[in-house]
Protein backbone atom coordinates (compact mmCIF):
# COMPACT_ATOMS: atom_id res chain seq x y z
CA UNK A 1 0.00 0.00 0.00
CA UNK A 2 1.45 3.76 -1.14
CA UNK A 3 1.97 5.99 1.81
CA UNK A 4 -0.51 7.91 1.37
CA UNK A 5 -0.36 9.53 5.07
CA UNK A 6 0.58 13.59 2.88
CA UNK A 7 -1.73 12.69 -0.44
CA UNK A 8 -5.13 11.59 0.41
CA UNK A 9 -8.13 13.38 -1.56
CA UNK A 10 -9.17 16.54 -0.15
CA UNK A 11 -5.46 18.04 1.13
CA UNK A 12 -4.34 19.74 -2.01
CA UNK A 13 -3.77 23.27 -0.92
CA UNK A 14 -1.53 25.49 -3.10
CA UNK A 15 0.33 27.93 -0.03
CA UNK A 16 0.35 30.79 -2.79
CA UNK A 17 -2.35 30.56 -5.77
CA UNK A 18 -0.95 33.41 -7.86
CA UNK A 19 -2.29 31.77 -10.86
CA UNK A 20 -5.36 32.25 -10.21
CA UNK A 21 -6.60 29.61 -12.84
CA UNK A 22 -10.09 30.04 -14.35
CA UNK A 23 -9.99 26.60 -16.45
CA UNK A 24 -8.44 24.97 -18.81
CA UNK A 25 -9.00 27.64 -21.79
CA UNK A 26 -8.09 24.73 -24.28
CA UNK A 27 -5.51 21.97 -25.74
CA UNK A 28 -3.62 22.97 -29.42
CA UNK A 29 -2.37 19.84 -31.04
CA UNK A 30 0.18 19.55 -33.57
CA UNK A 31 -0.65 17.31 -36.41
CA UNK A 32 0.13 16.21 -40.18
CA UNK A 33 -3.14 16.99 -40.99
CA UNK A 34 -5.16 19.51 -39.07
CA UNK A 35 -8.31 19.25 -41.43
CA UNK A 36 -8.46 15.47 -41.62
CA UNK A 37 -7.88 15.50 -37.83
CA UNK A 38 -10.63 18.17 -37.30
CA UNK A 39 -12.20 15.56 -39.61
CA UNK A 40 -11.74 12.89 -37.03
CA UNK A 41 -12.74 14.68 -33.71
CA UNK A 42 -15.88 16.19 -35.05
CA UNK A 43 -17.38 13.08 -36.15
CA UNK A 44 -15.88 10.52 -34.05
CA UNK A 45 -15.47 12.36 -31.08
CA UNK A 46 -19.10 14.59 -31.54
CA UNK A 47 -16.87 17.84 -31.11
CA UNK A 48 -18.28 20.73 -33.54
CA UNK A 49 -15.92 23.25 -35.55
CA UNK A 50 -16.34 26.45 -33.38
CA UNK A 51 -13.66 28.22 -35.59
CA UNK A 52 -10.88 28.24 -38.35
CA UNK A 53 -7.76 30.04 -39.18
CA UNK A 54 -5.57 29.68 -42.22
CA UNK A 55 -5.13 31.02 -46.17
CA UNK A 56 -8.81 32.12 -45.87
CA UNK A 57 -8.43 34.81 -43.15
CA UNK A 58 -5.23 35.68 -43.94
CA UNK A 59 -2.84 33.36 -41.94
CA UNK A 60 -0.47 32.07 -44.43
CA UNK A 61 1.56 29.58 -42.61
CA UNK A 62 -0.33 27.35 -40.95
CA UNK A 63 -3.98 26.24 -41.28
CA UNK A 64 -5.98 26.06 -37.06
CA UNK A 65 -9.58 24.49 -36.38
CA UNK A 66 -11.31 24.72 -32.95
CA UNK A 67 -13.81 21.91 -31.66
CA UNK A 68 -16.08 22.02 -28.93
CA UNK A 69 -18.17 20.06 -27.05
CA UNK A 70 -19.66 21.69 -23.88
CA UNK A 71 -16.46 23.14 -22.32
CA UNK A 72 -13.93 20.81 -23.86
CA UNK A 73 -11.77 22.79 -26.36
CA UNK A 74 -9.13 21.22 -28.87
CA UNK A 75 -7.58 23.10 -31.74
CA UNK A 76 -5.97 21.25 -34.51
CA UNK A 77 -3.04 23.33 -35.97
CA UNK A 78 -0.94 22.33 -39.52
CA UNK A 79 1.77 24.02 -40.84
CA UNK A 80 1.64 24.85 -44.79
CA UNK A 81 5.27 23.77 -45.46
CA UNK A 82 8.31 22.27 -44.32
CA UNK A 83 10.00 25.34 -42.65
CA UNK A 84 9.71 26.39 -39.58
CA UNK A 85 9.48 25.18 -35.19
CA UNK A 86 5.92 23.50 -35.88
CA UNK A 87 7.11 21.11 -38.70
CA UNK A 88 9.88 20.13 -37.05
CA UNK A 89 8.33 19.19 -33.95
CA UNK A 90 5.49 17.25 -36.20
CA UNK A 91 8.17 15.43 -37.39
CA UNK A 92 9.87 14.49 -34.37
CA UNK A 93 6.77 14.07 -32.00
CA UNK A 94 3.58 12.85 -34.28
CA UNK A 95 0.36 14.64 -33.62
CA UNK A 96 0.40 15.32 -30.28
CA UNK A 97 -0.75 17.88 -27.75
CA UNK A 98 1.60 21.31 -28.14
CA UNK A 99 0.18 23.61 -25.44
CA UNK A 100 -2.19 23.35 -22.42
CA UNK A 101 -3.58 26.64 -22.15
CA UNK A 102 -4.60 27.99 -19.23
CA UNK A 103 -7.48 31.14 -18.80
CA UNK A 104 -6.15 32.89 -15.82
CA UNK A 105 -6.96 36.69 -14.82
CA UNK A 106 -3.78 38.36 -15.18
CA UNK A 107 -1.50 36.99 -18.11
CA UNK A 108 1.36 39.32 -16.88
CA UNK A 109 1.23 38.02 -13.50
CA UNK A 110 1.00 34.69 -14.53
CA UNK A 111 3.98 34.79 -16.37
CA UNK A 112 6.31 37.31 -14.41
CA UNK A 113 5.93 34.68 -11.06
CA UNK A 114 6.32 31.54 -13.17
CA UNK A 115 9.19 33.01 -14.83
CA UNK A 116 10.66 34.63 -11.61
CA UNK A 117 10.24 31.11 -10.19
CA UNK A 118 12.02 29.35 -13.17
CA UNK A 119 9.63 28.08 -15.86
CA UNK A 120 10.83 28.70 -19.36
CA UNK A 121 10.56 31.42 -21.74
CA UNK A 122 8.35 30.76 -24.66
CA UNK A 123 6.46 34.24 -25.25
CA UNK A 124 6.22 37.09 -23.35
CA UNK A 125 3.34 38.64 -22.83
CA UNK A 126 1.70 39.84 -25.75
CA UNK A 127 -1.75 42.07 -26.52
CA UNK A 128 -3.62 40.53 -30.00
CA UNK A 129 -6.73 42.41 -31.23
CA UNK A 130 -9.12 42.04 -33.79
CA UNK A 131 -12.90 43.66 -34.30
CA UNK A 132 -14.48 41.14 -31.57
CA UNK A 133 -11.38 43.23 -28.89
CA UNK A 134 -8.68 41.39 -27.64
CA UNK A 135 -6.88 39.10 -25.58
CA UNK A 136 -3.79 38.94 -23.72
CA UNK A 137 -1.52 36.18 -23.89
CA UNK A 138 2.09 34.52 -22.67
CA UNK A 139 3.21 30.91 -23.01
CA UNK A 140 5.67 29.00 -20.50
CA UNK A 141 7.51 25.79 -20.88
CA UNK A 142 6.39 22.46 -18.87
CA UNK A 143 7.98 19.14 -19.75
CA UNK A 144 9.46 18.17 -22.98
CA UNK A 145 8.48 20.51 -25.82
CA UNK A 146 4.78 20.72 -24.50
CA UNK A 147 3.98 24.66 -22.63
CA UNK A 148 1.44 26.32 -21.36
CA UNK A 149 0.25 29.29 -22.58
CA UNK A 150 -1.89 32.37 -19.77
CA UNK A 151 -4.87 33.53 -21.82
CA UNK A 152 -7.34 36.37 -20.21
CA UNK A 153 -10.55 36.45 -22.36
CA UNK A 154 -12.14 38.71 -20.65
CA UNK A 155 -12.20 41.58 -23.15
CA UNK A 156 -12.83 39.38 -26.18
CA UNK A 157 -15.94 38.41 -27.74
CA UNK A 158 -15.34 36.64 -30.99
CA UNK A 159 -15.52 32.43 -31.48
CA UNK A 160 -12.12 31.82 -30.10
CA UNK A 161 -9.22 34.29 -30.65
CA UNK A 162 -8.16 37.74 -32.56
CA UNK A 163 -7.40 36.08 -36.40
CA UNK A 164 -10.08 33.10 -36.13
CA UNK A 165 -13.33 33.27 -38.19
CA UNK A 166 -16.48 32.17 -36.62
CA UNK A 167 -17.81 28.97 -38.51
CA UNK A 168 -21.23 29.81 -36.58
CA UNK A 169 -21.53 26.33 -35.03
CA UNK A 170 -21.56 26.73 -31.30
CA UNK A 171 -20.17 24.37 -29.48
CA UNK A 172 -21.60 20.84 -29.30
CA UNK A 173 -24.37 20.25 -26.94
CA UNK A 174 -23.10 16.63 -24.85
CA UNK A 175 -21.78 13.95 -23.46
CA UNK A 176 -18.44 15.11 -22.87
CA UNK A 177 -18.82 18.02 -20.52
CA UNK A 178 -14.69 19.42 -19.62
CA UNK A 179 -11.35 18.35 -19.34
CA UNK A 180 -11.12 16.41 -15.89
CA UNK A 181 -7.33 15.93 -16.27
CA UNK A 182 -4.64 15.92 -18.64
CA UNK A 183 -1.53 13.20 -18.14
CA UNK A 184 2.06 13.63 -19.21
CA UNK A 185 4.58 11.05 -19.15
CA UNK A 186 7.98 11.93 -18.54
CA UNK A 187 11.80 10.16 -18.03
CA UNK A 188 12.68 7.47 -15.51
CA UNK A 189 13.48 9.81 -12.67
CA UNK A 190 11.92 12.85 -13.92
CA UNK A 191 8.63 12.93 -11.90
CA UNK A 192 9.84 14.70 -9.02
CA UNK A 193 11.25 17.49 -10.89
CA UNK A 194 8.00 18.38 -12.60
CA UNK A 195 5.78 17.82 -9.40
CA UNK A 196 8.67 19.92 -7.87
CA UNK A 197 8.02 22.71 -11.00
CA UNK A 198 4.13 22.67 -10.73
CA UNK A 199 4.55 23.08 -7.05
CA UNK A 200 7.30 25.67 -7.26
CA UNK A 201 6.81 27.29 -10.10
CA UNK A 202 3.11 26.71 -11.00
CA UNK A 203 1.69 26.81 -7.22
CA UNK A 204 -0.03 23.63 -7.65
CA UNK A 205 -0.14 21.38 -4.71
CA UNK A 206 0.39 17.42 -4.92
CA UNK A 207 -3.38 15.53 -5.09
CA UNK A 208 -2.49 12.37 -4.68
CA UNK A 209 0.34 9.67 -5.44
CA UNK A 210 0.80 6.06 -6.57
CA UNK A 211 4.37 4.01 -6.70
CA UNK A 212 5.22 1.02 -8.38
CA UNK A 213 3.50 -1.16 -5.84
CA UNK A 214 -0.08 0.78 -6.99
CA UNK A 215 0.64 0.56 -10.54
CA UNK A 216 2.61 -2.97 -11.53
CA UNK A 217 1.98 -6.46 -13.55
CA UNK A 218 4.23 -9.00 -13.95
CA UNK A 219 6.25 -7.15 -16.47
CA UNK A 220 5.74 -3.41 -15.84
CA UNK A 221 5.91 -1.21 -13.22
CA UNK A 222 5.00 2.69 -13.37
CA UNK A 223 4.72 5.59 -10.65
CA UNK A 224 2.56 9.12 -10.62
CA UNK A 225 1.88 11.27 -9.10
CA UNK A 226 -1.14 13.89 -9.46
CA UNK A 227 -0.52 18.17 -9.26
CA UNK A 228 -3.68 20.35 -8.59
CA UNK A 229 -4.09 23.93 -8.92
CA UNK A 230 -5.51 25.79 -5.77
CA UNK A 231 -8.97 25.57 -7.13
CA UNK A 232 -8.62 21.94 -7.14
CA UNK A 233 -10.29 21.97 -10.68
CA UNK A 234 -7.17 21.21 -12.93
CA UNK A 235 -5.58 18.21 -12.36
CA UNK A 236 -2.20 17.32 -14.02
CA UNK A 237 -0.55 13.82 -12.96
CA UNK A 238 2.97 12.82 -14.57
CA UNK A 239 3.84 9.34 -14.63
CA UNK A 240 7.47 8.42 -15.05
CA UNK A 241 8.37 4.76 -16.04
CA UNK A 242 9.16 2.12 -13.16
CA UNK A 243 12.22 -0.60 -13.68
CA UNK A 244 10.18 -3.97 -14.67
CA UNK A 245 10.91 -7.17 -16.24
CA UNK A 246 10.00 -5.39 -19.52
CA UNK A 247 9.54 -2.36 -21.52
CA UNK A 248 6.69 -0.33 -19.83
CA UNK A 249 4.09 1.35 -22.06
CA UNK A 250 5.86 4.83 -20.34
CA UNK A 251 8.86 3.78 -21.76
CA UNK A 252 6.93 2.82 -25.39
CA UNK A 253 5.09 6.44 -25.04
CA UNK A 254 8.66 8.38 -24.72
CA UNK A 255 10.26 6.13 -27.21
CA UNK A 256 7.88 6.95 -29.83
CA UNK A 257 7.22 10.23 -29.21
CA UNK A 258 10.98 10.93 -28.73
CA UNK A 259 10.60 12.09 -25.03
CA UNK A 260 8.24 13.54 -22.83
CA UNK A 261 4.30 14.89 -23.56
CA UNK A 262 0.95 14.63 -22.85
CA UNK A 263 -0.25 10.46 -22.25
CA UNK A 264 -3.96 11.00 -22.23
CA UNK A 265 -6.72 13.31 -21.88
CA UNK A 266 -9.50 12.81 -19.73
CA UNK A 267 -13.08 13.58 -20.82
CA UNK A 268 -15.71 13.87 -18.10
CA UNK A 269 -19.28 13.02 -18.75
CA UNK A 270 -22.52 12.53 -16.98
CA UNK A 271 -23.88 9.39 -18.51
CA UNK A 272 -20.72 7.04 -19.45
CA UNK A 273 -22.84 4.70 -20.65
CA UNK A 274 -24.31 6.29 -23.42
CA UNK A 275 -21.22 8.31 -23.98
CA UNK A 276 -18.78 5.06 -24.55
CA UNK A 277 -21.95 3.80 -27.18
CA UNK A 278 -21.98 6.61 -28.80
CA UNK A 279 -18.45 6.67 -28.87
CA UNK A 280 -18.17 2.87 -29.87
CA UNK A 281 -20.41 3.75 -32.62
CA UNK A 282 -18.85 6.24 -34.51
CA UNK A 283 -15.75 4.23 -34.29
CA UNK A 284 -13.60 5.20 -31.37
CA UNK A 285 -12.06 1.84 -30.31
CA UNK A 286 -11.40 1.37 -26.58
CA UNK A 287 -8.80 -0.90 -24.81
CA UNK A 288 -10.63 -4.19 -24.27
CA UNK A 289 -10.72 -5.91 -20.26
CA UNK A 290 -10.87 -9.51 -19.98
CA UNK A 291 -14.40 -10.91 -18.61
CA UNK A 292 -13.19 -12.05 -15.78
CA UNK A 293 -12.73 -8.27 -14.55
CA UNK A 294 -16.65 -8.03 -14.21
CA UNK A 295 -16.64 -11.40 -12.02
CA UNK A 296 -15.05 -9.90 -9.53
CA UNK A 297 -16.58 -6.57 -9.40
CA UNK A 298 -19.10 -6.46 -7.04
CA UNK A 299 -16.85 -7.81 -4.35
CA UNK A 300 -14.71 -5.33 -5.33
CA UNK A 301 -16.58 -1.83 -5.64
CA UNK A 302 -19.99 -3.00 -3.89
CA UNK A 303 -22.90 -1.93 -5.03
CA UNK A 304 -23.66 0.60 -7.70
CA UNK A 305 -26.55 2.10 -10.22
CA UNK A 306 -25.50 0.79 -13.61
CA UNK A 307 -26.31 -2.08 -15.07
CA UNK A 308 -22.96 -4.80 -14.65
CA UNK A 309 -23.99 -6.40 -17.96
CA UNK A 310 -23.61 -2.67 -19.89
CA UNK A 311 -20.50 -2.17 -18.29
CA UNK A 312 -18.86 -5.51 -19.64
CA UNK A 313 -20.62 -4.75 -22.91
CA UNK A 314 -19.07 -1.75 -23.19
CA UNK A 315 -15.60 -2.43 -21.24
CA UNK A 316 -16.14 0.38 -18.61
CA UNK A 317 -14.25 0.20 -15.57
CA UNK A 318 -15.24 0.79 -11.97
CA UNK A 319 -13.72 1.72 -8.71
CA UNK A 320 -14.36 2.43 -5.33
CA UNK A 321 -13.01 4.99 -2.78
CA UNK A 322 -13.77 6.57 0.87
CA UNK A 323 -15.78 9.59 -1.03
CA UNK A 324 -17.51 7.55 -3.63
CA UNK A 325 -16.74 5.53 -6.84
CA UNK A 326 -15.90 6.57 -10.42
CA UNK A 327 -16.57 5.05 -14.15
CA UNK A 328 -13.82 5.21 -16.31
CA UNK A 329 -12.59 3.47 -20.08
CA UNK A 330 -9.35 4.31 -22.15
CA UNK A 331 -8.88 4.45 -25.58
CA UNK A 332 -6.01 2.97 -28.24
CA UNK A 333 -3.83 5.94 -28.80
CA UNK A 334 -5.51 8.38 -31.32
CA UNK A 335 -2.42 8.33 -33.97
CA UNK A 336 -0.60 5.66 -35.36
CA UNK A 337 2.38 6.23 -33.09
CA UNK A 338 1.14 4.68 -29.40
CA UNK A 339 1.42 8.27 -27.93
CA UNK A 340 -1.96 10.11 -27.08
CA UNK A 341 -5.12 8.20 -26.14
CA UNK A 342 -8.24 9.53 -24.02
CA UNK A 343 -9.92 7.93 -20.99
CA UNK A 344 -13.72 9.01 -20.43
CA UNK A 345 -14.88 9.51 -16.62
CA UNK A 346 -17.74 9.94 -14.68
CA UNK A 347 -17.35 10.79 -11.34
CA UNK A 348 -19.45 9.95 -8.12
CA UNK A 349 -18.38 11.22 -5.79
CA UNK A 350 -14.38 9.68 -6.25
CA UNK A 351 -11.98 12.70 -7.21
CA UNK A 352 -9.13 9.19 -7.74
CA UNK A 353 -7.87 8.00 -10.41
CA UNK A 354 -9.15 4.18 -10.37
CA UNK A 355 -6.49 2.86 -8.26
CA UNK A 356 -8.07 -0.19 -8.03
CA UNK A 357 -8.31 -0.80 -12.12
CA UNK A 358 -4.16 -0.20 -12.67
CA UNK A 359 -3.75 -3.50 -12.71
CA UNK A 360 -5.92 -4.95 -14.83
CA UNK A 361 -6.09 -1.95 -16.93
CA UNK A 362 -1.88 -2.20 -17.65
CA UNK A 363 -2.10 -5.98 -18.50
CA UNK A 364 -4.87 -5.11 -21.17
CA UNK A 365 -2.68 -2.28 -22.21
CA UNK A 366 0.08 -4.48 -22.15
CA UNK A 367 -1.56 -6.99 -24.41
CA UNK A 368 -1.88 -4.04 -26.67
CA UNK A 369 1.81 -3.44 -26.73
CA UNK A 370 3.35 -6.89 -27.42
CA UNK A 371 0.58 -6.72 -30.82
CA UNK A 372 3.17 -3.86 -31.60
CA UNK A 373 6.00 -6.09 -30.60
CA UNK A 374 6.69 -3.52 -28.06
CA UNK A 375 6.47 -5.24 -24.74
FE1 LIG B 1 -6.53 9.33 -16.23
Amino acid sequence: MADRSATAPGTAAATDDFLSIRSIDHLEFWVGNAKQAAFFYQHAFGLAVTAYAGLETGVRDRASYVLQQGKVRFVFSSPLGPEGFMAEQIRLHGDGVHDIALEVEDVDRAYKETTKRGARRVQEPTTVRDDQGEIRRASVGTYGDTVHSFIDRSKYRGAFLPGYRDTGSKAADGPLLYVDHVVGNVALGDMNKFVAYYRDVMGFAQFQHFDDKDISTEYSALMSKVMADGSGKVKFPINEPAPGKKKSQIDEYLEYYRGPGVQHIALATNDIINTVSRLRDSGIQFINVPPSYYEMLEGRVGRIQEDKGQLAKLGILVDRDEEGYLLQIFSKPAQDRPTVFYEVIERKGSRGFGKGNFKALFEAIEREQALRGNL
